[in-house]
């Protein structure tokens, strides 16, 4: 058997790899090395032939051989690797400084945009934005808001029961219902926090219902202040300069009307007044019969000394208040739709027509009520 010269082939083998200028290329040169029929292969099979003497010599020598070609290729294909990413990287470079040159075709919808306006306005009030799951479970939906289970309100919300969960009104870990409404977050926020607290929490809340003004889904946002000596003057005036800035009227009237809410204690249905400018009926002024009148908007009241007691805190040392906004009524009355129903259809007509510039961030100086 002729000798093969193993230095000659590493070589060989070695400089191929490194002429390789691409993936395919080195594959075909380890084929042509390690593959079946390949170079290093053949010599590995003749080993088998040799005497005992003659493959301790060679063993070791077309073993080194192997190894060599094996690390130059992972090592050269690593860089082709690199070097592929790298060029990939260039050609795709976008650079992030310069100005948008085209206009954006999709719009912002009305109730983000409304959302916008709000956690805009709130925040320059101090209030930060919490939130919290959309699959609830009954202690925090119902029964830590002062809702037992036997409560007729739980069937006014109309509310959606989430398969096989069951109703365990102590149950503080298993979603059981979709959220009826944003006031669950103000008990993960009380349990999150010690107070002072004030928070907003806008989001999508569900129930049952199905006509030109419900939605299964609609989105509300609430309003929760803990602190000491807090009163219903609070309320009403952080709920008058809200509707203000959010309205950009300085006339807007507020009355409240008292209600009922399980988890609030006085409760208070929440007004404003409208008028007649030139025939049209518009938010401010008076709300008195001549051309005039009242607009329901939320709902409000002062946190229940029980809704306290549920999250530990004590209620003769803290007191707080708290809203319940529907945010898809607001942009409603804001921005002049009359059917809620196309808010939610994706209608790429609607959404252009009533939808936000993304570049148009609502802010207080330039004004919260988009151009
Ligand atoms: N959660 C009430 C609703 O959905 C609204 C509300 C919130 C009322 C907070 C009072 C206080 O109807």
């Amino acid at each position: 058997m002729q000798e093969p010269d193993i230095a000659a082939v590493q070589a060989h083998l070695l400089s191929a790899i490194d002429a390789a200028a691409a993936l395919d290329a080195l594959e075909t040169v380890r084929v042509e090395a390690l593959g079946k029929q390949g170079r290093v292969t053949q010599l590995l099979k003749t080993l088998g032939g040799m005497t005992p003497d003659q493959r301790q010599v060679e063993g070791p020598r077309i073993h080194a051989l192997r190894e060599a070609v094996t690390t130059a290729i992972a090592t050269r294909k690593a860089a082709l690797e690199t070097a592929a990413l790298d060029a990939r990287l260039a050609s795709e470079r976008v650079d992030m400084t310069l100005p948008v040159d085209a206009a954006p075709t999709g719009t912002i919808h009305p109730v983000s945009q409304v959302m916008d306006e709000l956690a805009e306005i709130f925040a320059d009030l101090g209030f930060s934005v919490a939130t919290g799951p959309e699959m609830e479970t009954d202690w925090h939906n119902f029964s830590a808001l002062n809702i037992p289970e036997t409560h007729p309100a739980r069937a006014m919300h109309d509310t959606f029961y989430l398969e096989g969960a069951g109703s365990n009104p102590d149950d503080r870990e298993r979603p059981a219902v979709l959220r009826t409404h944003t006031s669950p977050v103000q008990i993960r926020a009380m349990l999150g926090h010690k107070p002072p607290l004030r928070i907003i929490a806008p989001g999508r809340v569900y129930r049952s219902d199905w006509d030109a003004t419900h939605t299964p889904m609609f989105h509300q946002i609430e309003g929760l202040v803990i602190d000491k000596g807090i009163t219903l003057g609070h309320l009403k005036w952080t709920l008058e300069t809200m509707l203000k800035a959010f309205f950009e009227r300085d006339d807007i009237v507020l009355r409240l009307r008292p209600s009922y809410f399980p988890f609030t204690e006085p409760s208070a249905e929440v007004d404003v007044g409208w008028s007649t400018v030139k025939g049209r009926r518009v938010l401010g002024g008076h709300g008195d019969d001549k051309g005039g009148g009242w607009m329901e908007l939320l709902g409000s009241g002062m946190v229940h000394p029980r809704v306290l007691e549920a999250v530990d805190l004590d209620p003769r040392e803290w007191q707080g208040f708290a809203f319940g906004v529907g945010v898809d009524r607001l942009a409603m009355l804001k921005y002049g739709m009359d059917d809620l129903r196309p808010f939610f259809e994706g209608d790429a007509r609607w959404l252009k027509h009533y939808g936000f510039s993304a570049l148009d961030m609502p802010t207080l100086s330039g004004g919260v009520g988009a151009a």
